[in-house]
């Protein structure tokens, strides 16, 4: 099944179901994105866990995803003049002016994505100098032991399709267009380091 066609068929669930990997980034973008933004683009929005939360933080946001059933979920909770969502694959053309938007933000997508350099020249292109470019994916630790996007459709466990990404994979995609490392934290269940880290975030600066 391709990855949006799973999507569309988990948008029902997706909210509902348990999922740390879900909600331990609710609070990772909460606690790591500080400021107020004036144009804002949410990467992967999915049925908009952090979508309101991002509205409360800027002037404008466009917030894409190319399952129509999550954007559909996301649509259905978040009612807002600042917001517009847009049905768009992140592998091709975003058709957005560049330079012109303050942060980009993009939570549990780019597993999804093999292309780690074309997401950061894109996200690259349409910043602003000094716009920032927040990142939290499963950590690679838990990508190395197997852990995958999975979900239960009802006929029994889906898993996504997946690609491993190193975090050098993500310093050197970002370094060669031209953002600057500010932050990397790794982020474990309750806080309990002996655990493999779940998370990992990156918040840099173009
Ligand atoms: C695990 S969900 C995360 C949704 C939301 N960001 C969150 O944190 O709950 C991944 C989302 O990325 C979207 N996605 C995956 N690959 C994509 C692509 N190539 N283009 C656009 N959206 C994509 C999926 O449709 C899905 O909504």
């Amino acid at each position: 099944m391709s990855v949006q066609k799973a999507y569309n068929s988990w948008a029902e669930s997706y909210d509902e179901m348990l999922n740390k990997t879900r909600d331990l980034e609710e609070k990772v973008i909460r606690e790591t994105l500080d400021g107020y933004y004036k144009s804002v683009v949410e990467l992967g929005c999915g049925t908009g866990k952090n979508t309101a939360w991002l509205l409360q933080k800027c002037e404008s946001l466009i917030a894409m995803d190319f399952s129509e059933a999550m954007l559909l979920k996301a649509q259905e909770k978040i009612e807002s003049k600042k917001v517009s969502f847009k049905q768009q694959d992140l592998n091709i053309d975003w058709g957005l002016p560049e330079d012109s938007v303050d942060l980009v933000s993009c939570s549990l997508v780019l597993e999804h994505i093999k292309d780690l350099d074309a997401v950061f020249a894109k996200a690259s292109k349409i910043l602003k100098t000094d716009g920032q470019f927040y990142i939290s994916e499963l950590h690679p630790f838990k990508q190395y032991s197997g852990s995958k996007a999975r979900f239960d459709d009802g006929n029994g466990i889906q898993e996504l399709e997946v690609y491993v990404h190193h975090i050098t994979d993500y310093t050197e995609a970002a370094a060669k267009n031209g953002f600057k490392l500010v932050q990397l934290k790794e982020w474990f269940d309750d806080d309990n380091k002996e655990n493999i880290p779940r998370l990992v975030s990156f918040l840099f600066q173009k």
